[in-house]
C-alpha cells in the first residue's frame, strides 16, 4: 500500500481513509462503495498548481475530468484554482451546472458534433481543440452565426511511443487523434486553421498515452513539440502563444509500480518545465503558456472502492476465487487493459497474508475479474475487501452492465463522510425504458 497520513492502517487493524475507519463507511453507506479522499485531490492540484507556476510561470493545470467527473469534483478542483479538460457535451454541462468557470475549460474529441461544439461556444470554453478539418469549417460557421472569435489549439501528434497498455497510447502514428507532424499533415491543417477568419489559433496540443512512468517520453514530446513550433515559426512566422502538452502522469496501483508522495508527482511537472524552458530557449522561441492536463494522478490514488466478500470458491490446487457484490460494472480496468490492482481485506489490516486469491465479479463473464493472484488473509464470506487506486475510470467508466447498481461516491475529509454521488435505486434503472 502506498501510505500516507489520509490512507493508513489504524490502531484497530483496520484501513482507514480521509480520517474514517472503512468499517464505519461499511456500517454507513453499505457496499460496493466508492470512496474518495478529498485532501489528497486538494494536495495535489496546489501542489501541481504552485509547481508549474514555481518552475515554469505562465500556465495552468487542467484536470482531465473524462478521470472522474461528478458535480462536486468540478467544484473541488475550482476551489483549488486549476482549470479542466472536457470531452463531451455531458461533461461540458456537468462543469457549468457546478459554476465551473467556462474559460478556463479546454474542450478535446475526435468527433465532436456541431451541437457539441455550438454547446462549448454557448457556454463560452477557454479552448476548443481542433482535431479535424470538418470540425474546423463547423466552428468557423457557429463562430459567425455568434459573431464571435474562439480559441482554438489543434491536437497533434508528435509520434512518440510511450510504454504503456497500447489501448491507453495515443501519439503513435496510427493513432486516431491528431494530426502528425512527421508526416507533414499537422503543417497542412495549421496553415488552413490559420487562414479562418473566426479561429484564432494561439497554439498546438498534444498528449502522448496515459500511465506513463518514464519522464523521457514527455521530454521526446517537448522536444517534437517546440521544434515543430520553431519550423512554423522560421517558415510561415507563425509565433504561438500556448503550448499544452496534455496528461499522462502514471501513478501507483500495485507493487512494481514507484510509491510516489503528491510532492514526487510534482516532479513530473518540474520535469517537464525545465525540459521547455531548456527548448524554448535553446530554440528562440517565445516562452508559451503552458497547459497540463493530469487526470489519473489526481484522483486515482484519492479514491478506494469497498465491496462485501461472497461466495468464495476453491478450485483445489489450481485458484481461489472470492466473488464481491461488484466487478466489471463498477471497475472495467482488468477487463479491458488487464489493468494490475492492490487489494486489502479492510479489516485485517495486520494479518500475514497466507493464502492467494482471484477477485472475481458478479457479472456474467468470466472475464469480470477485478484482480488475479493476490495474497491476503484467509477470507470468509461478509468479510470487508478494499481495492486501492480506484478514484480514476472506475466511476467514469462504469456501467449499469447486468442491471447492477453503480456503487455511490462518498468524499471523506477530516473524519467526516458524506454522499457526493447518491445511489441508485431500481427506478433509475427504468427511467428511460419505454
Ligand atoms: N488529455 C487528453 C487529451 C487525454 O486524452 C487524456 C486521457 C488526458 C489528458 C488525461 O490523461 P491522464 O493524466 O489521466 O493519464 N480509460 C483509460 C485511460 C484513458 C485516458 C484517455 N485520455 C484507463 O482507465 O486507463
Amino acid at each position: 500500500m502506498n501510505q500516507r497520513e489520509t490512507l493508513k492502517v489504524n490502531e484497530l487493524g483496520h484501513l482507514e481513509i480521509g480520517g474514517v475507519d472503512c468499517n464505519c463507511l461499511r456500517e454507513q453507506y453499505g457496499t460496493p462503495l466508492y470512496v474518495m479522499d478529498q485532501d489528497y485531490i486538494e494536495n495535489i492540484c496546489k501542489v501541481y498548481a504552485d509547481t508549474l507556476n514555481a518552475e515554469y510561470g505562465e500556465g495552468m493545470i487542467a484536470y482531465a475530468s473524462k478521470a472522474f467527473s461528478c458535480l462536486e469534483i468540478y467544484r473541488i478542483v475550482n476551489k483549488m484554482g486549476i482549470g479542466a479538460d472536457s470531452v463531451s457535451a455531458g461533461e461540458l454541462f456537468t462543469a457549468n451546472k457546478a459554476g465551473f468557470p467556462m474559460q478556463k475549460i479546454c474542450f478535446h474529441g475526435n468527433n465532436k458534433s456541431k451541437s457539441e461544439l455550438k454547446l462549448a461556444l454557448d457556454y463560452g470554453v477557454g479552448y476548443i481543440v481542433i482535431d479535424s478539418y470538418t470540425e474546423a469549417d463547423d466552428l468557423e460557421t457557429l463562430c459567425e452565426q455568434k459573431n464571435i472569435t474562439q480559441k482554438v489549439l489543434i491536437r497533434t501528434n508528435p509520434g512518440v511511443e510511450a510504454h504503456t497498455h497500447h489501448f491507453v497510447q495515443t501519439a503513435k502514428i496510427d493513432s486516431k487523434f491528431g494530426f502528425s507532424i512527421e508526416s507533414g499533415d499537422a503543417e497542412n491543417i495549421v496553415k488552413y486553421v490559420n487562414s479562418k477568419e473566426r479561429l484564432n489559433l494561439v497554439g498546438l496540443h498534444c498528449h502522448i498515452g496515459s500511465q506513463i512512468f518514464e519522464e523521457k517520453s514527455f521530454i521526446l514530446a517537448i522536444e517534437k513539440m517546440t521544434d515543430f513550433y520553431k519550423h512554423l515559426s522560421d517558415k510561415y512566422g507563425i509565433k504561438f502563444s500556448v503550448l499544452n502538452l496534455g496528461g499522462g502522469f502514471g501513478i501507483w496501483y500495485a507493487d512494481g509500480d514507484a510509491k510516489k508522495t503528491c510532492n514526487q508527482y510534482a516532479d513530473y511537472i518540474k520535469t517537464i518545465a525545465n525540459s521547455l524552458k531548456d527548448c524554448i530557449a535553446k530554440k528562440g522561441l517565445n516562452k508559451p503558456y503552458l497547459i497540463l492536463e493530469p487526470g489519473r494522478s489526481i484522483v486515482g490514488e484519492a479514491g478506494i472502492t469497498l465491496y462485501t466478500a461472497g461466495r468464495i470458491k476453491e478450485i483445489k490446487g489450481i485458484k481461489n476465487y472470492i466473488s464481491i457484490d461488484g466487478g466489471m460494472f463498477d471497475n472495467p480496468r482488468y477487463a479491458l487493459y488487464q489493468a494490475k490492482y492492490s487489494v486489502e481485506s479492510a479489516l485485517k489490516m495486520n494479518a500475514p497474508k497466507t493464502v492467494k486469491y482471484s477477485i472475481a465479479g458478479k457479472c456474467c463473464e468470466s472475464g469480470d475479474i477485478i484482480a488475479e493472484d493476490v495474497m491476503l488473509p484467509q477470507v470468509n464470506e461478509g468479510d470487508l475487501i478494499a481495492v486501492l487506486s480506484t478514484g480514476a475510470y472506475n466511476y467514469s467508466m462504469a456501467s449499469n452492465y447486468n442491471r447492477n447498481f453503480i456503487p455511490p461516491v462518498v468524499m471523506v475529509k477530516d473524519g467526516a463522510s458524506r454522499y457526493i454521488v447518491k445511489p441508485q435505486t431500481f427506478e433509475d434503472l427504468i427511467r428511460n425504458d419505454i
